[in-house]
């Protein structure tokens, strides 16, 4: 492997609060990019030196040498930056799945959503830009917020608030131009839903992915019966398990044909991988808001 992403979900399945976890002692991680070492005889689709990544992802990719039968690894391009390609079929697959699968979207249509510093929220939010769908966009309030709205904004998000700007009476009159948002995308929980439900139009969708603040989504009764609003969930995992496999690896090289035409980027931050425990401490919040950590081995 050259290099591993350490992704929430990752944290979650040590934690043992992930619904499917492997068989301990295990190796994390999950996604990340390796180059081929050696393949065995029967072997006719990799040769050694060719870049690939486990698609769908799978257990332990968090060492240096994995031996796996041959249909689990996807070559890629070999011009894809190495933290890209470890990065790309989680976090930037998710955005455009739930950008497809949810509610069908025009151009000139918008979208809301929460946690949008995450990588998550990075990709929806180019990935909306370029099919013309409006995002505003919900962030904690921090120090240096100017600078994230900016580097949002720089992204092509129209909007972007912080919790603390939406404690206002008429949400609507801070949307300008934008239309009310027939979807909304909640990775927070607690009051950042609620600001992602009460941006919704009538009949508007909001798909919680992930619950970072570990506080619940809480409806108010009136947004079910007059503002009939729907609340789904999305589990990339579950939606790879349903024979995606062919597809998945389409849109991954759809994703990453995007990397290389520079249409679609996000933070990350390489370290090595003897600055594993500070990369860690990092994911888990302990030194304030980081850029995704990817460990380079
Ligand atoms: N359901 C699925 O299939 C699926 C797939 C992929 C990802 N996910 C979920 O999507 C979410 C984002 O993943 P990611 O890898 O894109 O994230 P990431 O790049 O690692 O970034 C973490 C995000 O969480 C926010 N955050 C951290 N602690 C928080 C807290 N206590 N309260 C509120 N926000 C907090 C951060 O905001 P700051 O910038 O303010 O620090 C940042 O936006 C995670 O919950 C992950 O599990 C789910």
């Amino acid at each position: 492997m050259l290099c591993a992403p350490i992704n929430p979900s990752d944290i979650n399945r040590i934690q043992g609060v992930y619904p499917v976890r492997p068989q301990p002692p295990a190796v994390g991680g999950y996604e990340g990019v390796g180059e081929v070492y050696s393949v065995g005889s029967a072997v006719t689709s990799l040769s050694p030196g060719d870049l690939v990544i486990p698609s769908p992802p799978s257990f332990g990719t968090w060492q240096t040498y994995i031996v796996k039968d041959q249909n689990v690894w996807h070559k890629i391009d070999k011009g894809v930056p190495m933290e890209y390609a470890a990065t790309i079929t989680v976090n930037p697959l998710t955005a455009l799945l739930m950008l497809e699968e949810f509610v069908t979207l025009n151009s000139g249509d918008a979208i809301v959503q929460n946690g949008a510093t995450s990588m998550v929220g990075q990709c929806v939010i180019q990935l909306a830009k370029s099919q013309g769908i409006r995002s505003i966009n919900i962030i904690r309030d921090r120090d240096g917020v100017d600078e994230v709205k900016e580097t949002l904004k720089n992204l092509g998000a129209d909007k972007v608030f912080t919790e603390s700007e939406l404690e206002v009476k008429n949400l609507k009159s801070l949307l300008g131009d934008i239309p009310e948002p027939a979807l909304g995308f909640n990775c927070v929980g607690g009051n950042a839903a609620s600001l992602v439900l009460k941006f919704l139009r009538q009949g508007g969708t909001m798909v919680t992915y992930g619950g970072m603040s570990k506080k619940p989504v809480t409806v108010s009764t009136s947004a079910f019966i007059f503002k009939e609003l729907s609340l789904r969930g999305f589990w990339l995992q579950k939606w790879l398990s349903k024979e995606k496999a062919v597809e998945s690896r389409r849109m991954i090289d759809k994703l990453l044909g995007l990397v290389q035409d520079g249409k679609l980027k996000y933070k990350m931050e390489l370290a090595p991988f003897s600055d594993f425990k500070t990369s860690l401490d990092k994911t888990l919040g302990k030194l304030g808001s980081q850029p995704k950590q990817v460990i380079k081995f």
